[in-house]
């Protein structure tokens, strides 16, 4: 509320500026996505130029975000502890999605830079783990053909004994 209220919508209010409900809806709220910034919802009032590079910009530094987030899920999912991540990356764009409502395309791009470096940090670290992950896997996998080799040595050995100490 306090960054619409420096905008150029929330100093409009009143005289032609959008409210939250605009374009955030009552009844049906939906899940805030930059799909929200399209020219049917922002070309009503003043042409769609400025939003869609306002879109624009936001664009790629939601694509990292969204990537990350795969990650971190994948991670979860093979049982790797992802509560400092999580909370990093949640910081990030809890930040991230706020600077929407400035309307502030030149605010964006300076500040987009300044994301993206902090989501590269979480990013690398994510890649440490990954390397970490595929270096367990080449280990397990010598590992386990070292027992079946183990196992089959036994076996022959059985056998040949056996053969040897039958009558
Ligand atoms: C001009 C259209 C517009 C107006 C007016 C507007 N919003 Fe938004 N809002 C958006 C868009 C677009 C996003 C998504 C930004 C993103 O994905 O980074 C968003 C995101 C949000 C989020 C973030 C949700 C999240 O996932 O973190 C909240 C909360 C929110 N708006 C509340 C408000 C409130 C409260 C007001 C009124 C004071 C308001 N908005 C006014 C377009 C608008
Ligand atoms: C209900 C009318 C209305 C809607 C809908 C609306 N705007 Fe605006 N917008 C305004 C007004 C009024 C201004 C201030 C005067 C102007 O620049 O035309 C403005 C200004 C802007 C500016 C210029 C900000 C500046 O500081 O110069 C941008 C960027 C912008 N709007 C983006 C959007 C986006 C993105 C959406 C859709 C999510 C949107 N607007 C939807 C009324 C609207």
């Amino acid at each position: 509320m306090d960054d619409y209220f420096k905008s150029a919508h929330g100093r409009a209010l009143g005289t032609g500026g959008p409210t939250c409900v605009t374009c955030h809806g009552s009844h049906a709220v939906a899940t805030a996505t930059l799909d929200i910034i399209n020219k049917e919802n922002c070309g009503k009032c003043h042409p769609y130029g400025q939003a869609s590079a306002i879109k624009e910009a936001m664009r790629n530094t939601e694509r990292l975000i969204v990537e990350i987030d795969g990650k971190i899920n994948k991670f979860k999912g093979e049982g790797v502890d992802t509560g400092s991540w999580e909370k990093s990356l949640f910081s990030v764009r809890n930040r991230y999605h706020r600077l929407f409502h400035e309307v502030d395309t030149g605010k964006v791009i300076k500040l987009s830079g300044e994301f993206r470096e902090e989501l590269d940090g979480i990013s690398k670290t994510l890649a440490k783990i990954d390397e970490r992950g595929q270096r367990r896997k080449i280990i397990g996998a010598i590992v386990i053909c070292g027992l079946l080799a183990a196992a089959l040595i036994t076996y022959l050995l059985k056998r040949t004994f056996d053969d040897i100490s039958e009558p």
